[in-house]
């Protein structure tokens, strides 16, 4: 078995890690305010399709991937290609995630640092008895220069290069172990609280009722390529997680689990969070910074906020730690594999580089005039914009498409059935949904967007 990288002792510690990579700031930051962007319930609706019906089916097949090679992404994806007699190009279905991993932690590491910074102010009292629109100077203040953010981010940034540096995995597994259910009571209790004291009808009005019209293609996009920056795929990360996937585990289970718990905290995150904007006001579109700027208004008003606020962020950012461990993993391992650099080495020097790369979103934010490129037609986006787009709405959704067609077409039938260990029917159901309704629904909603079909 490859050393590259910490094992797994038991099932649970399995369940734990893939849960931690895949419960971060894509469910309580992202999910919200594209939602809020996007018009509310159709999109959900489309979110919850899309992670049902490809997502699912999408984490089985990298899980089974690393559980037949038992090796790092690229090389589990050759040994499965291999014995199916096809050929070893199919390793692009472990590369994609070096590249993906590298550039969605550039700018993630930066937004967990604003997480880190409202640790701080919720310890320290800075929401307490602020109105809207205090709470949105703040934010704005924040994001003033780029030296705040440069230093808030350089703390994950550290912490995550120490921690895979070194091996701490499985020292932290524990702590996570106790903070993963604390995120979850601190959600549960901020939804009673929103639904108590704010817009509890209007908000699940918005979110469940759907409005299709309210829905451009380009949302069914972004819902689409959400699902799979929410549940950590296509970027290496479960093909890595499914090598050490104990003998006793259902990989079918495990993966209905981990979908299962991640869409709950990101319908719990904008249930509190949406009472709160319309409660006060605010606009759902308001964007990146909408739970930064609605969330702090509670705990401004509610008893014991200033423990309650700080200790959200702090398990927030937990969440996000957890993540980013995940995420840079991928290129640690492809150092160590393909460039013949220690796991230290190789830790620093990807942190390193995605320090530099993080002050693209950092300026960005800060609205940096050379921050902002133009596209072909008079499309104008920052690079913070353009980074997101293109992770995760074209090079996960092209990935999971790569990785849907190797396993239900290229590895032979005998191969993933017997890998993937289930019931003919959930093996069947499995199947179809890799070799037709994947591909075909992925292949259709890029060709609508470039206008080569017209839905
Ligand atoms: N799933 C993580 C989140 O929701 C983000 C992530 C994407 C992590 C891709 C690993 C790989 O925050
Ligand atoms: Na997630």
């Amino acid at each position: 078995m490859s050393q590259n990288h910490g094992q797994w002792t038991s099932r649970f510690s399995y369940v734990l890690a893939a849960t931690g990579a895949a419960v971060g700031l894509g469910n309580i930051w992202k999910f919200p305010y594209i939602m809020g962007e996007n018009g509310g319930g159709a999109f959900v609706l489309v979110y919850l399709v899309c992670i049902a019906l490809i997502g699912i089916p999408v984490m089985m097949a990298e899980v089974m991937i690393g559980k037949f090679g038992r090796q790092t992404p690229a090389r589990s994806a050759v040994l499965m290609a291999k014995a199916s007699g096809r050929s070893s190009a199919w390793r692009v279905t472990g590369w994609g995630g070096v590249a993906a991993g590298f550039l969605i932690l550039s700018f993630y590491v930066v937004i967990a640092g604003w997480a880190v910074a409202y640790t701080w102010y919720g310890f320290s009292g800075r929401f307490e008895n602020q109105g809207a629109e205090q709470i949105g100077l703040l934010f704005t203040e924040l994001n003033a220069g780029p030296w705040a953010l440069m230093g808030w981010s350089g703390f994950i940034v550290l912490g995550t290069v120490l921690v895979v540096g070194k091996g701490l995995q499985k020292g932290l597994e524990k702590a996570v172990n106790l903070m993963m259910p604390i995120l979850f009571v601190l959600l549960a209790i901020m939804v009673g609280y929103a639904a108590a004291t704010g817009n509890f009808s209007e908000a699940v009005q918005f979110m469940f009722a759907a409005d299709f019209s309210k829905l451009s293609w380009n949302g069914v996009l972004i819902a689409l390529g959400h699902s799979f920056f929410t549940l950590s795929l296509a970027s290496g990360i479960m093909m890595m997680y499914g090598a050490y996937l104990p003998d006793n585990t259902s990989l079918v289970k495990t993966s209905v689990y981990i979908a299962i718990m991640d869409t709950l905290v990101a319908l719990m995150a904008g249930l509190a969070i949406f009472p709160i904007v319309f409660a006060n006001g605010l606009p759902a579109g308001a964007g990146p910074g909408l739970i930064f700027q609605s969330l702090p208004i509670a705990f401004g008003q509610m008893p014991l906020g200033q423990l309650f606020g700080g200790s959200f962020f702090l398990m927030v950012v937990v969440a996000a730690f957890t993540s980013s461990i995940a995420l840079i993993e991928s290129s640690v391992a492809w150092l160590v594999e393909n460039r013949g650099l220690s796991r230290w080495q190789a830790s620093a020097s990807a942190g390193f580089a995605i320090w530099l790369a993080s002050l693209l979103t950092v300026f960005s934010l800060t609205g940096a005039e050379w921050s902002v490129v133009s596209l072909w037609g008079d499309i104008r986006i920052s690079f913070f914009d353009l980074l997101d787009y293109i992770t995760a709405n074209i090079m996960l959704p092209l990935g999971g498409l790569i990785i849907a067609v190797f396993a239900s077409w290229a590895v032979s039938e005998e191969i993933s059935r017997r890998t993937l260990d289930t019931t003919p029917a959930l093996y069947r159901l499995w199947q179809l949904s890799l070799r037709f309704v994947a591909p075909v629904a992925i292949v259709a909603v890029f060709l609508n967007l470039i206008g080569v079909l017209n839905l």
